[in-house]
């Protein structure tokens, strides 16, 4: 049965690998993504040691100068997707986004040197990939945290990978809509119109694009031009460990300026991730850098800043906010608190489940010690698939499968679930 589901899985990522990068789903997601490419890898590294280095590999090799990694990399012409490279406008000779993702590329690079077999090739790949990545890290606190508070904002939500999450709703009431280029959606021709961002919500979006675009993509004035500056606990949790795992793995290749500058991000990110804890909600809120307040909404964006060596006693409280959600639901974790009354178990970011938030919520759990919970998380991601297939993202009340089939980083999460380790 296991072997079973580890076969399918592999088969699913060779089926959407397109030789030096993969993408996330045929039709609905035809470019490299990436966030998608950095946990792929991982799921590649079980399987295909050298394929899962090339999958981060093309991802830096379309760094900017300024060292921010594109959110997604458009290699080849495809119509099937709508903003596409016209949009954005950022000049590039392999047109990309001008916008980012969640940094879990150092993260995954410390996991593929580890696992490791071919010890030479890991050294040498690791090595080059060390100070991009750590020029990306060097970026986010540069540019996205312009006063040093220790935390990063992302401006435009799909920065976040939680798309259309509640969290930015009040938020996104300050984005105008005025100017909007017209435009012809493409994912609703994919996917369930129903399960997808509402219209009003892509209006913002695509405004948000045309103003950067603007700019001129400036990354000197995007910040504080934006009128969408977020705080997200998730987001900066994966960066955080992003930068305690790439201070390891610095140490070890006798990068110490790497290292140490990588630990300080770390421990100056987990002490800032402080300020955005609620007693009242049992997790991390997002902090709305316009408006200077805690958005008091319980998404799982802050329970995945348990991915970060948040201190003991915030893991447990973050655990036992999960258990207490688990009370309503089928499957963990749901998007969104079940009993708020935006829940929509099926709307994307709003609701459902989704694999990789599962993946990072568990193994940050483990390592706090918080493994009746974690396990849970992985069983339930493991009933999904059984249920369901590798879908984009499932219901957690009857484990509908939703978005995009085939799914890349789904397939890969289960290669992780089932060749699991105890984490370190
Ligand atoms: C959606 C998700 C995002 C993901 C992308 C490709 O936009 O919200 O997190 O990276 O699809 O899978």
């Amino acid at each position: 049965m296991t072997q079973d589901m580890i076969d399918r899985a592999e088969a699913t990522m060779r089926k959407n690998d397109r030789g030096h990068y993969t993408v996330p789903t045929h039709g609905l997601y035809p470019f490299q993504w990436n966030w998608d490419s950095a946990l792929s890898a991982l799921g590649f590294s079980r399987f295909d040691e050298d394929r899962a280095w090339t999958e981060v590999e093309t991802l830096f090799a379309h760094q900017w100068d300024d060292g921010m990694v594109p959110h997604i990399i458009f290699h080849q012409h495809d119509d099937g997707y709508f903003p596409g490279p016209d949009v954005w406008g950022t000049g590039r000779e392999v047109p990309t986004t001008g916008i980012t993702q969640p940094a879990v590329a150092g993260y995954s690079v410390h996991q593929l040197y580890r696992r490791a077999q071919d010890r030479d090739a890991a050294e040498r790949r690791a090595r080059a990939l060390l100070p991009k990545i750590h020029a990306w890290h060097e970026w986010f606190y540069r540019a996205r945290d312009p006063e040093g508070t220790g935390l990063v904002a992302i401006i435009h939500p799909w920065e976040s990978g939680r798309d259309n999450s509640v969290d930015w709703d009040a938020a996104f009431e300050r984005v105008p809509t005025e100017g909007v280029m017209p435009f012809k959606r493409r994912d609703t021709q994919h996917a369930n119109p129903e399960h997808r961002p509402t219209q009003a919500q892509y209006e913002r979006y695509i405004w948000l694009v045309q103003h950067f675009r603007g700019l001129d993509w400036d990354n000197s004035k995007l910040h504080d031009a934006s009128p969408f500056r977020i705080v997200d606990p998730g987001f900066n949790a994966i960066l955080i460990r992003a930068c305690s795992e790439l201070a390891d793995l610095a140490r070890q290749l006798g990068e110490n300026d790497i290292a140490a500058q990588s630990q300080a991000y770390a421990e100056r990110g987990i002490a800032a991730m402080e300020s955005l804890w609620s007693d009242k909600r049992g997790q991390y809120l997002c902090f709305d850098r316009v408006t200077a307040e805690l958005v008091d909404n319980p998404s799982s964006g802050g329970l995945l800043a348990s991915f970060a060596a948040i201190p003991a006693h915030r893991a447990r409280a973050v655990a036992e906010t999960i258990a207490r959600w688990g009370e309503k639901v089928t499957y963990l974790v749901p998007s969104q608190d079940p009993e708020s009354p935006d829940f929509d178990s099926l709307r994307y970011w709003r609701g459902p489940v989704w694999l990789v938030v599962n993946y990072m919520i568990a193994n940050g759990l483990e390592r706090a010690g918080e493994t009746k919970v974690a396990d849970r998380i992985v069983a339930d991601s493991l009933r999904l698939i059984e249920e369901s297939g590798f879908a984009e993202y499932y219901s957690p009340l009857d484990a509908e499968p939703c978005g995009g089939g085939s799914f890349t980083w789904t397939a890969a999460m289960v290669i992780e679930f089932l060749t699991r380790e105890t984490q370190s």
